[in-house]
């Protein structure tokens, strides 16, 4: 399991945000300013309303990121994901997060992760009862706490988001990570980061601004992030 970049704090740009008639030059821009992961939003029209990618968007951006020793982190907001994690481990992905509601079968989802080669993740929406994190310790690498509603960029963080990111944090194994999605920005991932998080996904701050490679480094620099 590529995981090593894991290690240290990381922001993690989210495509969803970038312009994708340039979407390799986007990418490459936030690599070379020190990102080592990638956020790959996919949305199905069923568990969140929008359609965005799949599987080809991940292999398009592999060679990329492998260049730059950085991971290609897949968050699926798709019911029944089981289906589709074989497709997006073949097509490159590094980890492979799955949503808590989307499946009755969370155990093996993340085992199906893990035995494709990839580190796996569960995410949480906001209002989602936290499950009993030691009961998947064996198959767990990362719990991905939703600090907004998935399904939309650009969305206000929800403020209650630091008092459970440290409960995640307390209820998870020491070597799982702790990743926050949504409303992340230059004031609201220090919050996070001093609630226990180590990832930080960031998709508007980053690219919807004029300058990703400059917010990309504010953010960092604000959140203790390499
Ligand atoms: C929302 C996605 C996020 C999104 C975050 O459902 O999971 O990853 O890209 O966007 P911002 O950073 O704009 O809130
Ligand atoms: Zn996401």
């Amino acid at each position: 399991m590529a995981t090593a970049q894991l290690s240290s704090r990381r922001i993690a740009p989210s495509i969803l945000s970038a312009d994708f008639a340039r979407l390799g030059a986007q990418v490459a821009e936030v690599l070379e300013a020190g990102a080592r992961v990638i956020h790959v939003d996919v949305m199905d029209g069923h568990f969140v309303p929008p359609l965005t990618m799949g599987p080809m968007v991940v292999g398009a951006l592999r060679e990329l990121a492998s260049a730059h020793d950085a991971l290609l982190d897949v968050h699926l907001m798709v019911e029944r994901p089981e289906g589709h994690i074989p497709d997006f481990a073949r097509a490159g992905a590094d980890i492979i997060t799955v949503h808590q509601e989307a499946t009755p079968h969370v155990h093996y989802a993340l085992g199906q992760v893990r035995e494709a080669g990839c580190a796996s993740g569960l995410a949480l929406c906001p209002a989602t009862p936290l499950p009993d994190l030691a009961e998947l310790a064996e198959v767990l690498d990362l719990v991905l706490c939703m600090t907004v509603n998935p399904g939309w960029g650009g969305q206000a963080f929800i403020a209650s988001s630091p008092g459970r990111i440290a409960r995640i944090r307390q209820a998870a194994p020491d070597s799982v990570v702790v990743e926050v999605d949504g409303g992340l920005d230059e004031q609201t991932a220090p919050r996070c980061a001093e609630a226990g998080a180590g990832v930080f996904v960031a998709g508007s701050a980053v690219f919807g601004t004029d300058d990703p490679v400059a917010a990309y480094r504010r953010i960092a620099a604000a959140a203790g992030a390499e």
